[in-house]
């Protein structure tokens, strides 16, 4: 069996070729660099981008791949949550395809996508998630692949959007969260002392903007080398986002701890990950840093963990794109 996956959620187009088991026969990421000179994503540029670069993008995988549409059995892509008009090329294009050829069709959500860049290891449940990207930071509670319920979410910015904007802040472009990582390196992570908003570790949520606010006063101040700011803003992140995943992961007696998402690629929270889950016995699932930022294998390993539940799950054909997910239970079929 053969599974074509397509993600065009924001700025990068994607597109995957899998078997049944989620290998992926091959694999592309087309990122729209043009967004670094906007200091953001513009989503009209997005989307019509998307619209030039997908046709050939799904070509050169097949080739690759050494398949055709021909022997696609079945095609997925990512309905939401994200951009509406780059998510409108995706699934359009996808689901077109699919009905043309009388094959199923599956709209997945690009939340669970990430967390399911996980589903080809073998995870030991109970476990806890962080998904943690420039959209979205969130606990979930995994009693099993099937079920994933939300802890807590950011009450504001996101971490990875936090990360840009001090970028931003300091002029070193978009998107700057690994800019500020390597910088990170060369700098003292005590140099600054910044405050650490919802800084409990028993309350799952979060909220990055007054720790923005603070970035910007010090930065003004003009008293302090981008390497050290970026070091104790680093870590400050890092330490929120360590200490309350691992604290709900001790509360539920979860066995793994799953991180997902463009953040997950920040080298002091891959190490503080790794500490953690040391100390206390847990396995740790890092994805590896090309599957931290969107991709399309991740997918289409959504799209088998749906299968796997029902083989014959699948999207109607009035299946929609959604710009936010509001909810609190996770599945990888959006529609
Ligand atoms: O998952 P992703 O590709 O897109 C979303 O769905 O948001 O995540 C992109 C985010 C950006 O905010 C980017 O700055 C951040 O991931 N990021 C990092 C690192 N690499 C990417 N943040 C901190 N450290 C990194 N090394
Ligand atoms: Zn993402």
């Amino acid at each position: 069996m053969l599974l074509l996956a397509v993600e065009t959620s924001c700025d990068d187009s994607a597109v995957a070729v899998l078997d049944e088991n989620g290998t992926a026969l091959a694999e592309l990421v087309s990122t729209q660099m043009v967004h670094g000179e906007h200091g953001g994503v513009v989503p009209e540029i997005a989307s019509r981008l998307h619209m030039k670069i997908l046709p050939e993008l799904i070509r050169e995988v097949l080739d690759k791949s050494g398949t055709s549409l021909d022997d696609i059995d079945i095609f997925a892509a990512t309905a939401g949550p994200g951009l509406t008009g780059s998510l409108l090329v995706g699934l359009s294009w996808t689901k077109a395809v699919a009905f043309a050829r009388g094959k199923p069709f599956l709209g997945i959500n690009h939340l669970s996508a990430h967390l399911h860049i996980h589903h080809s290891s073998v995870v030991e449940f109970p476990a806890v998630a962080l998904l943690v990207s420039g959209g979205h930071t969130m606990i979930f509670h995994m009693p099993s692949w099937n079920e994933c319920i939300l802890l807590g979410t950011t009450r504001d910015d996101a971490a990875g959007e936090a990360f840009d904007k001090t970028a931003k802040l300091m002029g070193l472009g978009y998107p700057g969260g690994r800019l500020i990582d390597q910088l990170a390196e060369n700098g003292n992570p005590s140099a600054v002392r910044l405050p650490s908003p919802l800084g409990n570790k028993r309350v799952p949520e979060f909220s990055f903007s007054g720790l923005k606010t603070a970035v910007r006063l010090i930065w003004e101040a003009g008293d302090v080398s981008c390497e050290d700011l970026s070091a104790s803003f680093r870590k400050t992140v890092c330490n929120l986002l360590v200490s309350k995943t691992v604290y709900q992961a001790g509360k539920l007696g979860a066995k793994s701890i799953l991180v997902a998402g463009g953040v997950s690629a920040n080298s002091l929270l891959r190490i503080s990950f790794k500490s953690e889950c040391d100390k206390r016995g847990m396995k740790l699932f890092l994805p590896p840093i090309e599957h931290t930022m969107d991709n399309a294998v991740m997918v289409g390993r959504a799209a088998l963990s749906a299968l796997k539940i029902d083989p014959e799950a699948h999207s109607p054909s009035s299946c929609n794109t959604f710009a936010r997910w509001h909810g609190e239970k996770l599945s990888p079929l959006s529609c």
